[in-house]
């Protein structure tokens, strides 16, 4: 392990890329989309560049826009532990909702992950923005932003305390005296909260990794709450060098409030780079994307952000600033004043901000050279802004490939990024302690 800080790099996997028109460019490998092969090979490509982990976003709802794009999602945990059997290395993130989840089956299932993969699992916790999502779950209604939250908060308390239910040495596994396990280090939980009753132990043993890493991506004043508390790892959209800054300073700020150490939560903004061999080669690039881009998929990712419908609106006459409610922030909060933040700034038609948007749907998207996205990086790691970023190639697999072959290695040369592994779980890779559990700690109940 280098003496000084390196950086912590994700890819983010979109299964054609994160540019909405990704799957309409030439070369796009459209009918691989469910193939385990193609998401094996994407894992081995980021485990031969040293990246952290990967990353899986999901929704337990069909997206509206599947008429123009791909937006369809393999369940990702399934997914993970496919890739876990064809890698060795590599960090494996998926994302799970607190709101749609029950906590024993979900503790299960990345216990499960986080043995066949030897301690690399993570988990992107999420409450879960798409409201349509209730119905597939018997409710009537989504659960309010606050409301989701509160749940997420006890969700973490019980499923923690599954992950801790057996203590490190419970396994006896004595052939010869014909005591497999210790039953005085298997503790019940007997949960009985607002949301959830959960009587437990686990019915696995405890982890590689004590835990999966817990990472999370809320920006709104009850996700940063949740955040400080429980992160270890935290996904963030940014615009600008200063609201990442601000929205660094106030996490490590709120960590510490609690006694964590600020080191052990990575704050990790997405990044969407466009790489030429000149910055025009790149910017033709982008433009090549954008002009795939399709309105009536760019409306509806728009109103979903904003809560207006612009279908009516002319695309190259100034955005119609006007028709936004202040209080109308959507599920989304943050995102949507990340939005806000780019039509007051940049004053854009509704076509520039459509194409803004198309990127990365409100992350930094950088059209530039590899040295230029390497000083993109460097500015905000060294700038009190990133302990790194969540790589969200347009593209794939193009778009990572030239990552690898051509960022990572300047990175490296400005011993900014590791050559090799050090560790073999995604918590040495992060540098993150294991936790011990708390029942082994003689704590009855999880510090709250
Ligand atoms: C990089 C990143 C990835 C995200 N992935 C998901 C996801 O897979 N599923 C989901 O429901 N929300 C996802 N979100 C949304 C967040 O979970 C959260 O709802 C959003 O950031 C709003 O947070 P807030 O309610 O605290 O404002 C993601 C956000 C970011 C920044």
């Amino acid at each position: 392990m280098p003496g000084h800080r390196q950086l912590n790099l994700n890819l983010f996997i979109y299964p054609d890329g994160h540019h909405e028109a990704a799957w309409r460019y030439p070369g796009a490998e459209i009918g691989r989309l469910t193939d385990i092969g193609w998401f094996q090979s994407l894992a081995q490509q980021a485990e031969a560049a040293k990246m952290d982990a990967i990353f899986f976003a999901d929704g337990p709802v069909l997206a509206e826009s599947i008429e123009y794009a791909p937006r369809f999602r393999l369940e990702p945990i399934t997914l993970l532990a496919g890739i876990a059997a064809a890698t060795s290395r590599i960090g494996l993130i998926a994302t799970a909702s607190t709101t749609y989840h029950e906590p024993y089956n979900l503790a299960r299932l990345f216990a499960s992950v986080d043995h066949q993969s030897r301690g690399r699992a993570g988990w992107n916790i999420v409450t879960t923005t798409n409201d349509q999502a209730a119905q597939n779950f018997g409710l009537a209604e989504h659960p309010s932003h606050a409301e989701r939250y509160a749940q997420a908060q006890e969700f973490l308390e019980v499923v923690t305390g599954l992950w801790d239910s057996w203590e490190d040495d419970a396994v006896v596994a004595d052939p010869a005296s014909g005591r497999y396990a210790d039953p005085a280090k298997i503790h019940a939980l007997h949960h009985k909260g607002r949301f959830f009753q959960v009587r437990g132990p686990l019915n696995a043993p405890r982890t590689p990794q004590g835990r999966p890493v817990y990472v999370q991506a809320g920006s709104s004043e009850d996700g940063r709450g949740l955040a400080a508390r429980w992160a270890e790892a935290i996904f963030t959209a940014h615009q600008t060098l200063e609201s990442a800054q601000e929205f660094y300073a106030d996490i490590k700020a709120r960590a510490a409030g609690l006694g964590r150490r600020p080191e052990h939560i990575k704050v990790l903004p997405g990044l969407s780079p466009f790489i030429g061999g000149t910055e025009a080669e790149a910017k033709r690039l982008q433009a090549e994307f954008n002009a795939l881009v399709q309105p009536g998929y760019a409306l509806n990712q728009l109103r979903q952000m904003l809560g207006v419908d612009f279908s009516g609106h002319a695309l190259d006459a100034p955005f119609p600033r006007h028709l936004i409610a202040p209080d109308a922030a959507r599920a989304v909060a943050s995102r949507f004043q990340v939005v806000l933040g780019i039509v007051d700034r940049e004053k854009p038609t509704l076509r520039q901000l459509l194409h803004r948007l198309a990127g990365a749907r409100g992350h930094f998207v950088l059209a530039g050279t590899p040295e230029q996205i390497a000083d993109h990086i460097e500015s905000w790691f060294a700038g009190g802004a990133a302990d790194g970023f969540n790589i969200m190639p347009p593209w794939l697999p193009g778009g990572f490939t030239a990552f690898a072959a051509e960022v990572i290695p300047i990175l490296r040369r400005r011993g900014l990024f590791r050559e090799d592994y050090s560790g073999a779980t995604l918590r040495e890779h992060y540098g993150l302690p294991r936790p011990e559990s708390h029942f082994a700690a003689g704590e009855a109940r999880l510090a709250s």
